[in-house]
């Protein structure tokens, strides 16, 4: 009797080990292998999925924040010396939702445009959009260095910035550097250079509600590490740099990655704004 039930006790604890050793396998690599199959299923871009709401206007909000150097010592540098910058930023600005949106090719591809709305988040950034910023003086660079060989233009250039008492450098809005000012210099030259724009701004033209271009995504229908990577932009592979390697598209816009990522997964991101 004792024999006995020793014995039902030992296959007792033998089946609860193994129980356990059972639900432990599960757990740890057939279970993770079911929900990253079914993940790599449902994040396709495919109609009314919660993966296609979520890339088409992205529950998260998106910022795009910018950092200016502000110049402390011009007079020295034009002595000179090495510029002393103070950096000051953010200034936050939010954006863009997907537009135009187009399946093709059977659901494994997907076009749409990218429009950009900036609407400035005071709450988010150091200042406001009036804050100050000293600086190179952009236009009045990008003009000596284009008319230097010539003349005349050289002449004109440098009789207008000594009499109008600019230079090098200039002090201007935050919201004038990024969406574009009326540049006393550009608008003077536009007289015997019409083809020149008198409005000077990093992101002047890329202002609001204008978009960049069709982009054709992948869906990731085909492979899941596909979801939402650029395949085209603007019809065609890139040819705005000089080796093939700087043209190649890689990766997503940023907003989304593709499902199951591992630590050592390499992510690439393509941003059209380095394209100008
Ligand atoms: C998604 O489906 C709805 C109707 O179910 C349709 O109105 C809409 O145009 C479709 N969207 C796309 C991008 O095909
Ligand atoms: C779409 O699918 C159909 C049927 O599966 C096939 O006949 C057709 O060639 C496919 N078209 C493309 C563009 O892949
Ligand atoms: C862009 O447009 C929105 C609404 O039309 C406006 O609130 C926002 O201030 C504009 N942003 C810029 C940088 O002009
Ligand atoms: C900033 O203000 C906007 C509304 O103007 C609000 O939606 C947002 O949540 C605020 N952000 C922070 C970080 O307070
Ligand atoms: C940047 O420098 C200029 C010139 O010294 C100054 O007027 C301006 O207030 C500075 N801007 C900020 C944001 O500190
Ligand atoms: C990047 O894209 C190019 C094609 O544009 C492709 O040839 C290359 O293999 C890609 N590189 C990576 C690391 O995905």
């Amino acid at each position: 009797m004792v024999l006995k039930s020793c014995c039902v006790y030992s296959v007792g604890v033998v089946s609860v080990l193994m129980l356990i050793l059972g639900i432990s396998l599960v757990l740890t690599s057939v279970f993770p292998h079911l929900v990253q199959s079914m993940v790599k299923k449902q994040v396709v871009l495919k109609n009314d999925t919660d993966a296609f709401e979520a890339w088409k206007d992205p529950p998260a909000h998106i910022y795009m924040q910018f950092y200016f150097f502000n110049l402390t010592n011009p007079q020295e540098v034009l002595d000179g010396e090495r510029p002393a910058v103070v950096e000051i930023g953010p200034y936050t600005y939010e954006y863009r939702p997907m537009e135009q949106i187009d399946f093709q090719d059977n659901g494994t591809k997907v076009t749409a445009v990218n429009t950009k709305t900036y609407i400035f988040q005071r709450n988010m950034s150091r200042g406001p959009e009036s804050d100050l910023v000293r600086t190179v003086n952009i236009p009045a660079m990008t003009v000596m260095e284009r008319f230097k060989d010539n003349f005349v233009e050289a002449n004109l250039i440098s009789a207008y910035m000594k009499g109008t008492g600019q230079g090098l450098f200039t002090t201007r809005t935050v919201g004038e550097l990024l969406w574009g000012y009326e540049d006393g210099l550009l608008k003077a030259l536009k007289i015997i250079r019409p083809d020149l724009d008198d409005v000077f701004g990093l992101f002047y033209k890329q202002n609001n509600a204008s978009n960049d271009g069709e982009y054709v995504f992948f869906t990731g229908q085909q492979n899941y590490r596909d979801f939402s990577r650029v395949d085209m932009w603007k019809g065609e592979s890139l040819n705005w740099w000089t080796s093939d390697e700087c043209n190649m598209i890689n990766g997503t816009i940023g907003t989304a990655f593709h499902p199951v990522i591992t630590k050592n997964d390499m992510l690439y991101i393509f941003s059209s704004d380095l394209c100008r």
